[in-house]
C-alpha cells in the first residue's frame, strides 16, 4: 500500500488517548469526588461535538448560497445536509433524558466546582443561533450587557462578522427576493393572488349571508370574515410591510415574503417543490432548537429548581423566555397565515404552468 494510504489503528484514527482523558472532574482533583460529575462532563463534549457537526453543515450550506444564482443541482446538496442538522437537533433533544438520570441532589455534590462556567459560555451554541440568523437586538439582554462579553476578541469579531448580513437567513432572504417567477408574460403574480384573496372572501361573505345563522351570529361572522380582509390587504400592501419592517414586527423583506408565499402556494409545480423543501427544513430547524430550549429548561427546573444558574440568569425563566423569543424563520411560518385553498388559487397561463416543469429558464 502505498505511504498515502498506510494503515492506521481506529484507537489512533480517533485519537481516543486524548479522547478519553478530557473528563477532568474537579469535585475529584479538589475534594470529595462525585459520582454524576462524569456525566455531566461527558453530556457536555458530547452537545459541543455535535453543535461543531452542525456548524461544519451550516458553514457549507451558506457556501452554497453566497453564489449569485444558487444552482439547481447544490439545492439537493443544502437539503440534505440542513435535514442533517435537524437529525442531530432531534439527537440533542433526545438526549436530555440521559442528563436527567441524574438527580439534584446528586448534582449539589458537584454543583459548587463549576461557578462561574455556564452554557452561556458557548462560543458554538452562539455561532450556530447567529449562523442561522439570530441577531444580537433580537436577542434577550445579559443584565443589559452584550451577550458577547463573555468571549474572546476574536470570537467576539466572528459573531459580529456574521451578524453584518452573512447568516443563513440574510442569504436566503436574497436568494427568494431574486425568485424569477413573480412576473411572467402579462401574468402578475400579486395582482392575480389578490384578485383570488377577495373571490374567495367574497364567496364566504356570500355563504354567510345566504345561511340558516340568527341576524346575530351572521352579523358577528361576517365580522370576523373583515377582520381577515383588513388582515390580508394589510400584509399584502407594500408600504405597510415596510413599516412593519421598521417597527421591527417583521424581518423579511415584502419581496422575499411574497416570493416565499409563491413557493407555498405552487409548491406542487416541480421546479418550486425544492424551494418549498428548503423553506420547510428552515423552520423544522427553528422549531427543533425551541424544543430543544423548552427542554432543557424544563430540566434545569426539574435541577435547580428556582435558583440561578452558575452563569448568573434568572436559570429555568431564562431559559424558557429564550425559546419564545429566539426564534429565527418567525417570518416562514407566519406565511401560513397567507395561505388560500388550492380551489381558490388563480390558474396559472398555461404557458407558465408548462415552464415550471423541470426545465424553465426565466429568459425564455
Ligand atoms: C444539570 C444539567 C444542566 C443544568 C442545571 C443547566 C443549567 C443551565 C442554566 C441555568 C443556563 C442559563 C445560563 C446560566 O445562568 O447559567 C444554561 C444555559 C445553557 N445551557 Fe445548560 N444546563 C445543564 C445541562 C446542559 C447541557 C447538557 C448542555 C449541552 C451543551 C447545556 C447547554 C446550555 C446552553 C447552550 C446554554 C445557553 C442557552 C441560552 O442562553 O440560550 N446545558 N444551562
Amino acid at each position: 500500500m502505498s505511504e498515502k494510504y498506510s494503515t492506521i489503528h481506529y484507537h489512533n484514527y480517533l485519537e481516543l488517548d486524548a479522547l478519553l482523558s478530557l473528563q477532568k472532574e474537579r469535585s475529584k482533583a479538589l475534594g470529595e469526588a462525585a459520582h454524576d460529575e462524569t456525566l455531566f462532563i461527558i453530556m457536555h463534549q458530547v452537545c459541543e461535538l455535535w453543535f461543531k457537526q452542525i456548524l461544519t453543515e451550516l458553514d457549507s450550506v451558506i457556501l452554497l448560497f453566497r453564489e449569485e444564482r444558487v444552482r439547481e443541482d447544490n439545492m439537493h446538496t443544502v437539503l440534505l445536509r440542513l435535514r442533517r442538522v435537524n437529525s442531530i437537533i432531534d439527537l440533542l433533544i433526545e438526549q436530555v433524558k440521559v442528563m436527567e438520570t441524574m438527580t439534584p441532589l446528586d448534582f449539589l455534590d458537584f454543583r459548587d466546582y463549576l461557578f462561574p462556567a455556564s452554557g452561556f459560555q458557548s462560543w458554538q451554541f452562539r455561532m450556530i443561533e447567529t449562523t442561522l440568523g439570530l441577531r444580537e437586538e433580537d436577542r434577550l439582554t445579559y443584565h443589559g450587557k452584550s451577550y458577547k462579553i463573555v468571549f474572546s476578541e476574536e470570537q467576539k469579531a466572528r459573531l459580529t462578522d456574521i451578524e453584518r448580513g452573512g447568516s443563513l437567513f440574510d442569504l436566503v432572504a436574497r436568494w427568494l427576493e431574486r425568485t424569477p417567477f413573480l412576473r411572467f408574460r402579462g401574468f402578475d403574480f400579486l395582482s392575480a393572488y389578490k384578485e383570488a384573496v377577495e373571490r374567495m372572501i367574497a364567496r364566504d361573505q356570500q355563504h354567510i349571508r345566504d345561511s340558516e345563522l340568527s341576524p346575530k351570529m351572521k352579523e358577528m361572522r361576517l365580522r370576523v370574515l373583515g377582520d381577515t380582509t383588513t388582515y390580508f390587504r394589510h400584509v399584502l400592501d407594500r408600504e405597510e410591510h415596510e413599516r412593519m419592517v421598521a417597527a421591527g414586527e417583521a424581518r423579511l423583506s415584502y419581496d422575499a415574503t411574497i416570493a416565499a408565499l409563491l413557493i407555498n402556494l405552487y409548491r406542487d409545480q416541480p421546479i418550486l417543490n425544492i424551494p418549498f423543501q428548503l423553506l420547510t427544513e428552515l423552520m423544522v430547524i427553528d422549531e427543533g432548537l425551541t424544543t430543544w430550549r423548552y427542554r432543557h429548561a424544563q430540566m434545569v427546573m426539574r435541577m435547580i429548581g428556582n435558583k440561578i444558574g452558575t452563569g448568573g440568569s434568572s436559570g429555568h425563566d431564562y431559559l424558557a423566555r429564550t425559546a419564545e423569543q429566539h426564534k429565527i424563520f418567525r417570518d416562514l411560518h407566519n406565511i401560513s397565515s397567507l395561505l388560500i385553498p388550492r380551489s381558490a388559487l388563480p390558474d396559472l397561463p398555461e404557458e407558465l404552468a408548462r415552464g415550471l416543469g423541470f426545465h424553465f429558464r426565466g429568459d425564455e
